[in-house]
């Protein structure tokens, strides 16, 4: 079968989380397996297609992605409504190494949208509990306002440590959390250092200061991992439009060690 060939989907879902982003939930006949991390090309025909990270990952063929609308793709699929088809190719690319992660202490960082790809990490976690040590979650987003899957930050902080900071207040009566970047947080990270994992999610300049901050709190380089964007079209590692200094971000990736990405030209890492 040629893997260029996208397949038909359902939206059986679609819910508002912030300005201009929805979560669409999708299904496809049949069994679907992708793993946390790995990301679909989203499109329809005779509009194009762009690469969205799963945001959670269901069982029978069902899934979920949210989507900014920023451009031609991302406009159209705003514009979709529940039962309305959609056409899709995947699940691409390499996860987050959660087998890596099994035994011990994990720290997630992420940064406004990159909370979406982070979010089949942490059900993954809860689902599976006993299997990894103390597990802390930072998430920064602009303002109140802005962020993501606050219902489920309030359950996931029941089971693990979760730590919500914005730039700005907008609600200084209401906002019971942090004011600054993430990496003011860094600090309040309490993990076994020489053998804690983490899995760093958001814009590459966020993620350059959270990598560099929690090697100077003692995490191993080895031990950190970055999920990067880069432009696609294809998403197999065939046409090169997202290669970067020989990585094809598509296929070696989207998540990445950080030492392998850290330094190269071009790059904010
Ligand atoms: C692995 C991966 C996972 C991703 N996961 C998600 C996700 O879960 N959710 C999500 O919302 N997004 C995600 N993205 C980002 C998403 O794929 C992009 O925003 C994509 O470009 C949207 O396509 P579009 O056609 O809607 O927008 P485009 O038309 O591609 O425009 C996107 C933005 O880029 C600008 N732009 C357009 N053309 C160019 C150009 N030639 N050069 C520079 N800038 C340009 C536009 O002005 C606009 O701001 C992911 C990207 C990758 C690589
Ligand atoms: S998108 Fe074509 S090689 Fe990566």
């Amino acid at each position: 079968m040629n893997p260029l060939i996208p397949v038909g989907a359902r939206i059986t879902d679609i819910k508002t989380e912030i300005e201009e982003v929805k979560t669409y939930t999708v299904s496809v006949d049949g069994v679907f397996y992708a793993r946390p991390g790995q990301f679909n090309m989203l499109g329809y025909p005779g509009v194009g297609e762009a690469p969205i990270s799963f945001s959670s990952i269901g069982q029978n063929g069902s899934f979920r992605h949210t989507v900014k609308a920023v451009g031609r793709v991302t406009k159209f699929l705003e514009g979709l409504k529940k039962g309305d088809r959609l056409f899709l190719r995947g699940p691409y690319g390499k996860g987050w190494p959660l087998k890596k992660a099994e035994g011990r202490d994990v720290v997630l960082v992420a940064g406004g949208l990159g909370l979406a790809p982070m979010r089949p990490v942490i059900e993954t976690i809860l689902k599976e509990r006993p299997l990894f040590g103390n597990v802390t979650l930072i998430y920064g987003a602009r303002n109140e306002r802005q962020i993501l899957f606050m219902e489920e930050l309030r359950r996931w902080g029941r089971e693990i440590s979760v730590r919500l900071t914005v730039d700005e207040v907008l609600y200084p009566r209401s906002w019971k959390h942090n004011s600054g970047l993430v990496t003011d947080l860094l600090d309040k990270v309490r993990v076994a250092a020489e053998s804690a994992i983490a899995f760093v999610c958001g814009p590459e300049i966020m993620m350059r200061f959270v990598c560099r901050g929690l090697i100077m709190r003692g995490l191993v380089q080895s031990h950190l991992f970055v999920s990067m964007e880069r432009r696609m079209k294809c998403g197999i590692g065939h046409c090169g439009h997202c290669q970067h200094y020989g990585l094809f971000v598509c296929r070696d990736g989207p998540v990445f060690p950080y030492d392998e990405v850290r330094g190269l030209p071009d790059g904010l890492l």
